[in-house]
């Protein structure tokens, strides 16, 4: 059994947690900055990589003193080098290196992609390689045959948005607050999913990837219109993006024959996706797994979990490695037009 300290800080949460090997979370703790970056309607980077300074060291100290252990018990340690706002994951990555060095500890820098896509791993035992993962976050939207430990082959990506930046921007139209994902699934529960017609973009296309830009345009053209009550257009908005989602998923799984189908990222904390990737699973004969959603929206044990994935295979990293604002898990996958950079 081996035990990692996982930091994060690549976007507006600082994040601590110590897992270890045999899936036991001894401690965590995650701070947002919600109000902070509220009057904006989004992340602002200067005000969240400050934040991360001023966080980050007391939530270590707190993170150790609730398991009732030192650095020195510690067997690595694990934090987010990119991608994400880099001067958000410069926090971590640099309070990682100093503790590993200031303790004699090996350093893991973690991919924060590889992070959620190893996180169902964390809260299912029985998952074993290759599973077919919907990555679905605030920067990414992404589906990847997940083959091994640092072995991912990306087979979709969005074109313009990731599905989390949809979600904020439809909130943001609607004059929710942010982040937009779970106050539009809130005001969703009283809408009506058939209430607007909006687009379905690339669904039905033979084309792997995703697009949300025309889904958002749509949004907007509903809310100016006064026609439509907000939360009928929450509802129809969010049973877009689960067509679009199911429809994407749904090709995909004709191309891998991976025998689980799982999701992940915060956007994989919604209630209605959720339900329709377990019902695709179980029309396609696949497993599904999904961890639970506070697994699915940024923390640090997941960031630990990779660490521990990494650690098993006798992989880590020098103090000199590089914070990487572009990051992207499957190095050989071609660009495409528009896809995200946040994580
Ligand atoms: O993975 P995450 O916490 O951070 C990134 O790595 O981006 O994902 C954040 C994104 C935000 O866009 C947020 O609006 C979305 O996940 N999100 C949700 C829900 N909870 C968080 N989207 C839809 N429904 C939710 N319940
Ligand atoms: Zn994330």
């Amino acid at each position: 059994m081996t035990l990692i300290l996982g930091l994060e800080s690549s976007c507006d949460d600082s994040a601590v947690a110590l897992v270890t090997s045999d899936r036991r979370i001894l401690a965590q703790s995650v701070v947002g900055q919600n109000s902070a970056h509220q009057a904006y309607g989004g992340v602002v980077p200067e005000i969240a990589a400050r934040a991360h300074v001023e966080i980050l060291p007391g939530l270590i100290e707190r993170v150790l003193a609730d398991a009732k252990l030192s650095i020195a018990e510690v067997d690595a340690v694990a934090a987010t080098a990119g991608p994400g706002l880099i001067g958000g994951v410069m926090v971590a990555l640099l309070a990682g290196k100093g503790l590993a060095l200031a303790a004699g500890k090996p350093l893991i820098a973690v991919n924060h992609l590889e992070g959620h896509a190893l996180s169902p791993r964390l809260a299912d035992p029985d998952l074993g390689f290759p599973y077919l993962l919907l990555l679905v976050s605030g920067g990414h939207c992404q589906l990847l045959e997940v083959r091994g430990i640092g072995d991912y082959r990306r087979l979709a990506t969005t074109i313009d948005d990731a599905a989390g930046e949809a979600f904020d921007k439809a909130a943001k139209l609607l004059g929710l607050a942010y982040p937009g994902g779970p106050a539009i699934e809130q005001l969703a529960r009283t809408g009506n999913p058939e209430g607007v017609r909006l687009p379905r973009p690339l669904v039905g296309s033979g084309e792997p990837h995703f697009s949300f830009a025309g889904l958002k345009s749509a949004v907007q053209r509903a809310v100016a219109s006064d026609d439509f009550a907000p939360a009928d257009i929450a509802a129809s908005f969010q049973q877009a993006v689960v067509d679009c989602l199911v429809d994407r998923t749904r090709l995909a799984l004709r191309t891998s024959d991976a025998p689980a189908l799982v999701v992940a990222g915060g956007v994989a904390a919604n209630q209605a996706i959720r339900g329709a990737l377990a019902e695709l699973a179980e029309q396609s004969g696949r497993r599904f797994s999904v961890p639970p959603a506070w697994l699915c929206t940024d923390n640090a044990a997941m960031i630990a979990w990779a660490g521990a994935e990494r650690f098993a295979a006798g992989d880590c990293d020098p103090l000199d490695v590089p914070a990487r604002a572009r990051w992207p898990l499957d190095e050989r996958a071609e660009k495409v037009r528009g896809a995200g950079v946040k994580a």
